[in-house]
Order: C-alpha cells, then structure tokens, then sequence
C-alpha cells in the first residue's frame, strides 16, 4: 500500500525547489512513517540548495528531497518497530543526507516521512517547534563535545576544567554553552557584544567580543582550556583555536572544514557531527540520544530553545525561507509546517 503526499524537491541539479505530489510507500521493517508538522531550516539544507554543497559525497541521484530532521505524528508502524505506537508526538532524524537510496523517503521538506526508529523520540506534550529547534543542533553540538572530544556526559564535569565556545552566539554555539555546563564545565565564548546577557543566562562564565582585535589574548588569560569549540567554523575562528593550543598543541572540534594550515601539534576535527547517530559505529550514542537525553532534556525544558520565526505558506515557502537564511537576512531560526 501507498499514501499520496506532497514534497518539496529538487527536479535536477541546480534547479529551485518544485512542491509537487508524491507517493509514501508503507515503513520497512525497524521504519515508522511520520506526517511531518514541522522543520527548521538549517544552514546545512540552504547550503545544498543554494550554495552547491553536496555533503561528503555524491549524495545523490536526482530529484532530491532535502532535509534531515522533524516532529510530527507517528502514521505507520513497520514490522518490529518497538518503543513507538501510532499517534505518539516525535521528533526524528533521518538517513536523507547519508545514504542516497533513502533520500527520497526521509527527505524531511515532505509531508510524509520515513525514518529509522531508532532516530526517533517521543516528546511528549513539548511544541513540534521546539522540538524540531533543539534536536539537530543540540545533537549537533552533544556530538562535537561528547562524542568526538570526549567530554563526559551530565553531571560528570569538573568546573576547574574550562570549555572555550567560540562563536556561540548561533543554534549549535548556544546549544554547546548549555551542554559544557550541564556536564559541570566552566565556559568561556566567544560572541557579539549584543549578545553577552543572554550567553551568561546560557552559562558562560566569560564572553569575549569575537570581533575585538585582542581576542586571543584576552582568550589565553582566561584559559586554558580541555575542550575547544568553533560553532561558527569560518578559518579566524579555526586559526585562533590553534593558536590557543600553543606551545603545547592539541585538538579542537571545527563545525565547519576548509583547507586550513595548521601548525602539526594541532588536530581539527570536523565531522559532520549532526549525522552521527545516523552511523551504526555510534550505535550507543544513538540510544541514549533518542532513548534518554534528548526525551529528558524535552521532558524537563533543560535548555533554552533558540529564537525562531514562523514561516506561513507550508512546503512552498522553503525556497524563499532558505534563500533568507542564505543571505544572513534573518537572525532566527525560520520553521515551517509541511501540513500548511
Ligand atoms: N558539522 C556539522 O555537523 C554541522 C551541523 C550543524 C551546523 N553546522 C554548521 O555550523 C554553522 C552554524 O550553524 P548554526 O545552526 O548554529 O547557525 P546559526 O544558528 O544560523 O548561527 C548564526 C550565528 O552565528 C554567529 N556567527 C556567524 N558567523 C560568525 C563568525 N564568523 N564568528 C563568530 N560567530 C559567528 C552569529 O552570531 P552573532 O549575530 O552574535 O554574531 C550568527 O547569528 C553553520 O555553518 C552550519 O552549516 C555544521
């Protein structure tokens, strides 16, 4: 059996998005297929539209339905799917930008999407917007500072050792300052002056202007630091944590990549940190992530959403929205409801 759904594709390479009717096939076996109620566009989706980023491959064969992450209702169960009945409130991650024969099913610019249920969680009565604001970033920034540079998880830091966020004034940089400080870290970020009340509310303990012409070495008196951060990735950002790391060396964690001379005593890693639980080799980073944290950290609001905007005119306003996010002509998240 098949369901009729819209999606908001991409007919070939280059083109716009077409909203355009589509088929649903019935969940695989381990799948549930969710009716999609909202998805925010993130910098990464904008990027593959607009700014020819393909992800860390050829991703793709044509058309295309991007997207990565939402929250919606659980439609169809498939065979073997525990933990999740029909009519639970989720927020969900998918295979869309990792393995190209999934694509088009949980591509999440749709009505109806696919999703492994081991990448979905329920959330209880919490918004589908705040849902869908704190999953793919936070997961983002969890997977950076946990996963990859080994920062513990809650509760188990040490507020003698400091965490360094630079750029923290965006989703994954806010999202990182409230996890190092859930875990027990001390935090210092970097962020724009407009920014430094909010960024203490978050948890930073010191906020140095990125901007200022001192900022390293205002940075190096203040550290140093375990655990080093760019959430905003662009090379000063990459070129100061690397000199921060100096005489010593040591490893900082980079959103973004670039081909960047760095001194040999310094490791960048730069990972595509919002898929990881979509690879088996994190299997139980996955499980807890969607079977324990991001549930608690919705359930008990243990962090602040970031500031969003709503977006009217359902799937057909994606293209515009994301050619806003593209020129930096909005400071907030914009969400949309693919049901509009
Ligand atoms: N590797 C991954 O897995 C992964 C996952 C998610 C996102 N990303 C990447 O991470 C980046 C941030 O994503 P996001 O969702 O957090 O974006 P966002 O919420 O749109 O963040 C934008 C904010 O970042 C700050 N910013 C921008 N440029 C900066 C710079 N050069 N130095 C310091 N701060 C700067 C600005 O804050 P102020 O206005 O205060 O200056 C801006 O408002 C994007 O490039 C995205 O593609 C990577």
């Amino acid at each position: 059996m098949a369901i009729g759904s819209t999606a908001a594709l991409i007919p070939s390479a280059g083109d716009g998005l077409e909203v355009t009717e589509v088929v649903a096939k019935m969940p695989g076996p381990g799948e549930v297929l969710i009716e999609n109620h909202a998805v925010a566009v993130q910098p990464l989706d904008v990027k593959m539209l607009l700014g020819g980023y393909t992800g860390a491959g050829p991703l793709y064969n044509y058309p295309v339905v991007l997207g990565t992450s939402g929250a919606g209702v659980v439609k169809v169960l498939g065979k073997n799917v525990k933990g999740l009945d029909v009519g639970d409130r989720v927020v969900f991650d998918t295979r869309a930008y990792v393995k190209s024969e999934a694509n088009l099913r949980e591509g999440t610019w749709q009505k109806l999407v696919t999703a492994d249920a081991r990448t979905v969680a329920r959330i209880g009565d919490v918004t589908f917007e705040q849902a869908v604001l704190i999953d793919f970033p936070l997961q983002t920034a969890v997977g950076a500072l946990h996963l990859f540079l080994g920062m513990g998880k809650p509760g188990t830091g040490d507020a003698e050792e400091k965490v360094l966020v630079w750029g923290a004034g965006g989703a994954v940089g806010s999202y990182a300052v409230q996890y190092a400080k859930i875990v027990g870290h001390t935090i210092v970020v970097t962020a724009s002056p407009h920014d430094v009340e909010r960024q203490k509310k978050l948890g930073a303990f010191e906020v140095v202007d990125y901007k200022a012409a001192d900022v390293v070495g205002r940075l190096r008196e203040l550290g140093p630091y375990k655990y080093l951060l760019t959430a905003s990735g662009d090379v000063a950002s990459q070129k100061a944590l690397a000199s921060l790391l100096q005489p010593q060396g040591g490893t900082f964690a980079s959103v973004l990549g670039g081909d960047i001379d760095l001194p040999p005593n310094v490791e960048r890693v730069y990972k595509p940190f919002s898929q990881a639980a979509q690879q088996d080799e994190h299997s139980s980073f996955r499980a807890w992530w969607y079977g324990e944290y991001l549930p608690q950290v919705l359930r008990e609001y243990l962090v602040e959403p970031v500031k969003f905007s709503r977006r009217e005119g359902g799937l057909s306003a994606l293209q515009q929205a994301s050619v806003d996010v593209f020129e930096g002509k909005v400071k907030a998240k914009i969400v949309i409801n693919p049901q509009e």
